[in-house]
């Protein structure tokens, strides 16, 4: 089975380079199923109806989220009527859900959302959610899971990799929107830190960098806004995986220009 993983996908500029790269990756990579972050898509908060019928029909199949889940109203319809998730560590009584089972092929494929501890709202611990969820799987004969752990920090999304390494089958982090450069297979589990934004490289995590530069400047509080025109790019984790495990392992980034840059995971 080969997976696609695609980070933030943040405001117009990311659907642009989703719809203009996604289709020809996924055949030249002969992926049979793509995730994306939601959480940014929409003018950079949350996601609309409109925007994810369109990341949906660019051959996205299954999308997650993360704090910016609820940043559109519509986004409590949308959880129950598509293929998206909600961090899984959010309460039950919350809308959506965290862990979504999809068929390729006649194997299954769990994917998995989770969010941080670090500089986000509280919500139950994560690596004890992870716990539950993947022995869940494990009882339902589930082979393979992706999960997307949605955290600030570093260590955290380091920890909960050495942690389930094992039950799973990668763990890819995002949230930070800075693609790190340790993409990696260790006994059969993918990991990065953070998989990079899809949208804007030349500004501030994909937004304009004047309302940024401003708040550090002054204290004062001002609301991001996507640039109108900007350098851009789609970062993508391509994955193989045969019963369960990750055998292959690379970084495709495209830009603008058209230009195409691999990289391969180092594996150990
Ligand atoms: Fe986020």
């Amino acid at each position: 089975m080969r997976v696609g993983f695609i980070g933030d996908v943040v405001g117009r500029p990311g659907r642009e380079m989703i719809k203009r790269f996604l289709p020809r990756i996924k055949e030249a990579e002969g992926l049979d199923f793509v995730v994306a972050n939601y959480e940014n898509a929409s003018h950079g908060f949350g996601l609309t109806q409109k925007n994810a019928k369109e990341l949906l029909g660019a051959g996205i199949d299954a999308m997650t989220g993360g704090n910016h889940t609820w940043d559109k109203k519509e986004i409590a319809g949308l959880l129950e009527s598509m293929p998206l998730l909600r961090p899984a560590n959010y309460p039950d009584e919350v809308p959506g859900r965290g862990v979504g089972i999809y068929e390729i092929a006649g194997e299954k494929l769990a994917v998995v959302n989770l969010m941080g501890h670090y500089g986000m709202p509280m919500t139950d611990n994560p690596f004890r959610k992870a716990r539950a969820i993947v022995e869940g799987l494990k009882a339902e004969g589930v082979q393979t899971t992706l999960v997307d752990f949605h955290a600030e920090a570093t260590s955290e999304k380091r920890a909960l990799f050495l942690m389930l390494k094992s039950d799973v089958s990668a763990v890819l982090g995002t949230h930070t929107h800075v693609g790190t450069d340790d993409l990696q297979i260790v006994e059969g589990c993918c990991y990065v830190t953070d998989v990079g934004l899809t949208g804007c490289r030349d500004n501030v995590i994909g937004m304009d960098a004047k309302v940024p530069i401003e708040r550090f400047m002054t204290g004062l509080p001002g609301r991001f806004d996507v640039p109108k025109k900007c350098k851009k790019i789609l970062q993508i984790v391509v994955m193989e995986f045969i019963e369960g495990r990750c055998v292959a392992a690379k970084k495709v980034r495209c830009y603008e220009s058209g230009e195409i840059v691999v990289t391969q995971a180092w594996v150990e």
